[in-house]
């Protein structure tokens, strides 16, 4: 465990290394570098979780793109949805008639996507993919199709690299679990 930071003493482990999300971010990039040859799509920002995410993936896109910032909420500080899905902070963009990939930090019960993708389908996006850095697809509730994922990961509480719990730990560069007792105090 890498221990240069004192907030690493509240996770049980490191479930992603930087080591490892380094490397995928780079691979997915590649890949949807080449997905969108020709395009130039608007690459949004789920704010505030994917904000580091976000910031990596499009040093590894060689497109011509826009990009721009989304907030939503469902969650307040505690660890499980609340099921309702809030729109904190819209686009800037018209999205009629463009492309556009929807970055986000972790699909779990999949409201927050959801509602989302529906949202700009309405606005006339011509077409609405998801990338996410990780998916716990063990906490599904809605059927949603997620074009890009780096790691799927279990049922867990994660922390680091831009997931939070109660607004803290966005800034670890690693993804771990985040002790019971944290929360459960
Ligand atoms: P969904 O609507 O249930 O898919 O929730 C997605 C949002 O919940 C993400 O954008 C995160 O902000 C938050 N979330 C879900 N699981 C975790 C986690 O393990 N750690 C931190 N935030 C999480
Ligand atoms: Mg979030």
């Amino acid at each position: 465990m890498q221990k240069e930071f004192e907030q690493y003493k509240d996770l049980e482990r490191i479930l992603v290394s930087r080591k490892d999300i380094e490397e995928a971010v780079k691979k997915l990039g590649e890949r949807i570098t080449a997905d969108y040859k020709g395009k130039q799509p608007i690459v949004v920002c789920i704010l505030k979780g994917a904000v580091i995410f976000f910031a990596d993936l499009l040093r590894q896109l060689d497109l011509s793109l826009d990009i721009d910032f989304m907030a939503i909420s469902s969650y307040g500080s505690s660890t499980k949805t609340t099921g309702v899905v809030k729109l904190v902070k819209d686009l800037d963009r018209d999205v009629n008639g463009r492309d556009v990939l929807v970055v986000e930090d972790i699909v779990d019960s999949g409201m927050t996507l959801s509602y989302i993708k529906k949202e700009l389908t309405q606005r006339g996006a011509t077409s609405v993919r998801i990338a996410t850095l990780l998916d716990k697809p063990a906490r599904r509730r809605v059927d949603l199709k997620v074009e890009y994922s780096c790691f799927e990961i279990p049922d867990a509480f994660v922390v680091g690299y831009g997931l939070d719990y109660a607004e803290k730990y966005r800034n670890l560069p690693d993804i771990g679990i985040l002790h019971p007792r944290i929360y459960e105090k």
